[in-house]
């Protein structure tokens, strides 16, 4: 089975649709540890509810971000992981270690990438006059929300949206996007060379749209 390891700072809704697709014999894959920079992040909870180690770091015991970075990922790596999952982890991460672990973190992203990186993506959307907004699942690189994205969902945005309302659209959305990318993984079904994501071996001309 595919080895898991998730980054998470807060609720932990898309950790929880892992956790629960596992359960239920609906995903190939195990989750090996679960990791935050928040100590009350009820993500922690959820993993120690489901049997999974669960550590949290705080930024401020460290000198720098590197320093942190450099902790935080021994410790991920003693757990072996094949994929490192960011699940509303809401730190950047530094580009030694990303450059590092090349094509072995994904990140999933409440916007239809590359549009509205960074954060308060559902006003973003709002405010831009996006007809369609939704998710993405992409490789982590050093450039924040930059990295190829390898799957999209998409919903439409209705004239009496509110950034809550959209964000709620959108999350119903994200756990099923996300569950199917990690399919894709846990049946090594998806790589990134150099230059290109690939599926079965075939170099994707845009994200798959699920
Ligand atoms: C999700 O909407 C995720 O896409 C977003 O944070 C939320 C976490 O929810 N991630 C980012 O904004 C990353 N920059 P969850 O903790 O319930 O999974």
């Amino acid at each position: 089975a595919l080895r898991i390891a998730v980054l998470a700072s807060g609720r932990g809704s898309n950790l929880q649709a892992i956790l629960d697709a596992i359960a239920k014999g609906d995903l190939a894959a195990e989750v090996v540890g679960v990791f935050s920079d928040r100590p009350r992040a009820l993500a922690l909870e959820r993993a120690r509810a489901a049997g999974v180690p669960a550590l949290a770091l705080e930024p401020r015991n460290f000198a720098d971000r590197a320093a942190f970075d450099e902790h935080l990922f021994h410790r991920i790596d003693e757990t072996r992981p094949d994929l490192i999952v960011c699940a509303g982890y809401m730190r950047l991460l530094g580009a030694a270690v990303v450059n590092q672990r090349r094509g072995r973190i994904i990140n999933i992203h409440p916007s239809l990438l590359p549009a509205f990186k960074g954060l308060r993506t559902h006003q973003q959307a709002l405010d831009n006059g996006a007809s369609e907004h939704g998710a993405s699942v992409h490789f982590v690189t050093a450039e924040l929300d930059g990295g190829p994205v390898i799957t999209h969902a998409a919903v439409p945005v209705m004239a009496d949206d509110d950034a809550d309302r959209l964000a709620e659209r959108v999350l119903a959305l994200e756990h099923p996007l996300l569950l199917a990318t990690l399919r894709l993984f846990a049946a090594g079904r998806v790589t990134l060379d150099d230059s290109h994501i690939r599926l079965d071996g075939i170099a994707l001309a845009a994200p798959l749209r699920l």
